[in-house]
C-alpha cells in the first residue's frame, strides 16, 4: 500500500505544473495576439502575470550559486540565459557582474517585466515625453522624464515598463553577480510595423546649453541616442530550469 501511495505521489508532482511552467502560461495568456490590430492588453490577465512574477526564485529556474559563480569568474560582464521566445513573447535571465552597469536603452512598443532573482540592482528609468514613432532616429533629440531611482532585491515585486511608461532604462548591479528575470512583449525581433525588426536603442543624456535651467532642476532630461558600448557584450548560457511546453 505504502509503495502505491509513493507512486501516486510521484505521479501526481510530475504533472503538477512548476512555478516558473505556470508564469509561462500566464504570459502566454496574456500577450498571445500582442502584434494584432485591436490586440489590448487584459488588465486582469497582466495583473495576474505580475502576482506569479513576484513570486518566482532563483531556486524555480536554477540560477544556483554555482551558477552565479561561474558567471563572477566570466571575462563577459553579462550573461544572457535565453529561456523562450515565440512571435509574442521572449523570456530570459539576465545575470550582471558586480559593479557593471547596463547601459540606457529602450523597448520600442512593448511591455516587460523584470524580477530580480539574487544580487542588487539599481534602476534609473525613463518616461519619454516627445510623442510619436517608437522608434527613435538617430539624430533625434528627445525629452524623458527621469524617475527617481530604485533599489531592488530579490524579495521586491517585479518592475514593469509599458510602451510608453519607464520605457528606457539602465541598470546597475551593486551587488552581484545580479540575476534578474525578464520578460517582453513584443520581442525586438518581431517586425510589428511592416519596416522589419524594432531595434534596440542605446541613450545617454546630454547636459548641454541646450538643457534649459528650469530643467536642470526639474527630473526632465534630454537624450540622443549613443552607440552600442563596445565593452558592454554577453556570453550565452544554457537554460536549465523546467521544460517550458
Ligand atoms: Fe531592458
Amino acid at each position: 500500500m505504502k509503495v502505491i501511495i509513493e507512486s501516486l505521489r510521484k505521479v501526481f508532482k510530475s504533472r503538477m505544473s512548476t512555478r516558473m511552467e505556470t508564469l509561462w502560461k500566464s504570459a502566454l495568456k496574456t500577450f498571445t495576439g500582442r502584434n494584432s490590430v485591436g490586440y489590448k492588453v487584459c488588465q486582469k490577465n497582466f495583473e495576474k502575470l505580475c502576482t506569479l512574477m513576484n513570486e518566482i526564485t532563483a531556486e524555480d529556474v536554477h540560477v544556483t550559486p554555482e551558477v552565479l559563480r561561474y558567471v563572477h569568474l566570466q571575462s563577459a560582464p553579462m550573461c544572457v540565459i535565453d529561456v523562450f521566445e515565440n512571435q509574442d513573447i521572449t523570456i530570459a535571465i539576465f545575470i550582471l557582474k558586480h559593479g557593471v552597469t547596463m547601459p540606457m536603452h529602450d523597448h520600442p512598443d512593448m511591455h516587460g517585466l523584470l524580477k530580480v532573482l539574487s544580487g542588487t540592482v539599481k534602476i534609473n528609468s525613463y518616461t519619454i515625453q516627445n510623442e510619436g514613432d517608437c522608434i527613435i532616429k538617430p539624430d533625434q533629440e528627445i525629452s524623458a522624464i527621469k524617475h527617481p531611482p530604485i533599489v531592488v532585491k530579490k524579495n521586491d515585486p517585479a518592475c514593469v515598463l509599458t510602451p510608453r511608461d519607464k520605457n528606457l532604462h539602465e541598470i546597475l548591479c551593486i551587488e552581484g553577480p545580479a540575476a534578474f528575470l525578464d520578460i517582453l512583449s513584443p520581442p525586438y525581433h518581431v517586425d510589428v510595423y511592416g519596416e522589419g525588426e524594432r531595434p534596440c536603442t542605446y541613450f545617454k543624456a546630454i547636459s548641454s546649453n541646450s538643457v534649459s535651467e528650469a530643467d536642470k532642476k526639474s527630473d526632465k532630461v534630454q537624450l540622443v541616442v549613443t552607440d552600442t558600448p563596445p565593452d558592454f557584450y554577453s556570453r550565452g548560457l544554457a537554460y536549465n530550469g523546467p521544460p517550458l511546453s
